[in-house]
Formats: structure tokens, sequence, C-alpha cells
């Protein structure tokens, strides 16, 4: 389990991040904090565009960064949203970041603090894989 200390920095990222969320359609603000195994952090905000289509979350952001960075082995993701209680990730970014660890830890938080541990696997159990599923 992580340790409370790297989930406040990972908090604090998702915090920064958020900020930069480029919302004008929706208002809805997320910021996203990825943990690698080496304890480096990759933050997402998203990004929404005219047409509303092609708007990236958060998360998969986040992902795209790290890996475009070169680092595939994430350990556990934060997500800050202001819903109460703290939102969840969308099926689209389950699969993304199940390409690359389906048992990851997930931090949902909320701006007012409130957070609470998940995995991965509660939210896509079955991720598609390329035809090897039960
Ligand atoms: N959004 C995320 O960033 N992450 C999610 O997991 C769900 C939705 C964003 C997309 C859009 O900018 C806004 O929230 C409303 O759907």
């Amino acid at each position: 389990m992580m340790r409370e200390e790297i989930i406040q920095k990972l908090f604090a990222e998702a915090l920064q991040v958020r900020k930069k969320a480029y919302t004008p359609y929706s208002g809805f603000k997320v910021g996203a904090a990825l943990l690698t195994v080496e304890n480096e952090i990759f933050t997402g905000c998203n990004v929404e565009n005219a047409s509303y289509g092609l708007t990236i979350c958060a998360e998969r952001n986040a992902v795209f960064k790290a890996v475009s960075s070169g680092e595939t082995n994430f350990d556990g993701l934060l997500i800050l949203t202001d819903q109460q209680p703290p939102g969840t990730p969308c099926g689209a970014c389950c699969q993304v970041l199940a390409e690359f660890n389906g048992d990851l830890d997930l931090i949902l938080a909320n701006i007012s603090g409130e957070k609470y541990i998940k995995n991965l696997k509660d939210f896509l159990p079955f991720p598609f894989s390329g035809g090897d599923n039960p």
C-alpha cells in the first residue's frame, strides 16, 4: 500500500495541475497525478475542444506524458475533482490505464481533502486485451 507521504505529494501535484485544466465547455476540472515504480510523478489535466469529442481526460493526459517520457511502469494514480464523493475514472481511461497495469492503485480525492483508495480492477475487472478474455 502506498505511503501517506506519497499520497500527500500526489495530491499536491494534482491540485496544481488541476488549475491548468482547459474546460470552457463543461467547467468540470480534473487533475491527475500518476506515480511510477521509480517514484516519479507525471501529471495531467483535462483539455477540452470546441469539437467536444476531441476532449482528452486528465488521466489519459498523464499516462501519455509518462509514456512519451519513456515511463510505462505505474504504481498508483490520484484523481482529483471537486465532486462529493470524489469522482471516478471514465471507462476509456480505465482501459488505457489497464494497458500498463491492470492492478493499479487508485486514489480518488476531492479538493476538500476527502479521499478513498480503490483499485483499477474495481472499475474494470476484465479489460480488453486483444481477444484472450474469458
Ligand atoms: N473527464 C476527465 O478528465 N476524466 C474522467 O475520468 C472523466 C471526465 C473530463 C472530460 C471533460 O473535460 C470533463 O471531465 C467533463 O466530462
